[in-house]
């Protein structure tokens, strides 16, 4: 079956599914997005990703393409319209289509909204899971504001281009000697006492709504969250690391700039953490 868009007011066979070239989040990344998974016919933190995307909306100005109510008629209809069981949704919205010109456009000027899904193979992600993925490390050229989910992603393509060159899974972002966070997914590592260590949220990483959603599976757990820097160093001696977002839930890392980790087997803690995120998540 043809895919099918959701471009601006109208559902689209994906083929035909285009934006004005003077879109601003063309010509400027003028714009931010959200990925949401759904899985057994649950959308994923939905709440959380429908909160950051308002967030990042209100932090770069751009007013909000609808209401929350009409968004998520949206999102659903589009997943009925394309017949899908597990899948990804993909939503952005852009300041909007204005001549080419720095300075926001003029009042009037309403803000673009287009949504796709693809499906998903929960088989696979779990396969995946059970093998683990390696990460090589990249310096963090990105701006100062990656808390806001801009679609300006250059620096985190090219890192996670360099990534697959080597045949790894993530590029882990090193800014000032420390890991910020994953191309795609926030890094974590687990230390020799048990505990989870992650970057802080701040302007240097993207605040992860799966992130936020593990650090309280681990506290029904009873698993320590030390939120605070780690260094590369540090991660290489590390009992365990993975990474966490909405597209990869947790995903054990099992080697660093080919240090292997926790013996290059996927780690216990980070299994039971994943299995728990499910739990969370499947209600
Ligand atoms: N990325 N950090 C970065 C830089 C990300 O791009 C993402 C998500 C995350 C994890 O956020 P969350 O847990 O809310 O998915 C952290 C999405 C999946 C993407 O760009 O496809």
């Amino acid at each position: 079956m043809a895919r099918i868009a959701y471009v601006n007011g109208a559902y689209t066979p994906l083929k035909d599914a285009f934006v004005h070239i003077e879109d601003r989040g063309y010509q400027f990344a003028d714009g931010i997005y959200e990925v949401v998974v759904r899985v057994g016919g649950r959308f994923w933190d939905l709440d959380g990703h429908l909160a950051r995307w308002s967030r990042s909306l209100k932090e770069l100005s751009i007013a909000e393409p609808m209401s929350e109510r009409a968004l998520r008629l949206i999102i659903h209809r589009l997943v009925e319209k394309n017949r899908l069981g597990d899948c990804y949704i993909y939503m952005q919205a852009t300041r909007g289509v204005a001549p080419r010109n720095h300075t926001f456009p003029l009042e009037g000027t309403r803000p673009s909204l287009v949504m796709t899904v693809k499906p998903l193979d929960m088989n696979k992600l779990n396969a995946n899971a059970q093998k683990g993925i390696s990460v090589i490390t990249e310096p963090d050229i990105r701006w100062d504001r990656v808390d806001i989910k801009s679609v300006g992603l250059l620096a985190n393509t090219l890192a996670k281009e360099n990534a697959k060159k080597a045949g790894s899974g993530e590029a882990w972002l090193v800014r000032d000697g420390k890991i910020t966070e994953g191309g795609s997914s926030n890094a974590w590592i687990v230390d020799k006492s048990g505990a989870l260590i992650t970057h802080p949220l701040g302007h240097e990483i993207l605040g992860g709504v799966t992130r936020q959603a593990v650090i309280a599976c681990a506290e029904k757990l009873q698993i320590r969250v030390i939120e605070r820097a780690f260094s590369v160093d540090e991660a290489e001696n590390a009992s365990e690391a993975f990474i966490t977002s909405a597209t990869n839930l947790v995903t054990p890392v099992t080697a660093i700039d080919g240090v292997k980790i926790g013996g290059g087997k996927p780690g216990t803690v980070a299994l039971r953490l994943r299995e728990a995120y499910i739990a969370y998540n499947a209600g």
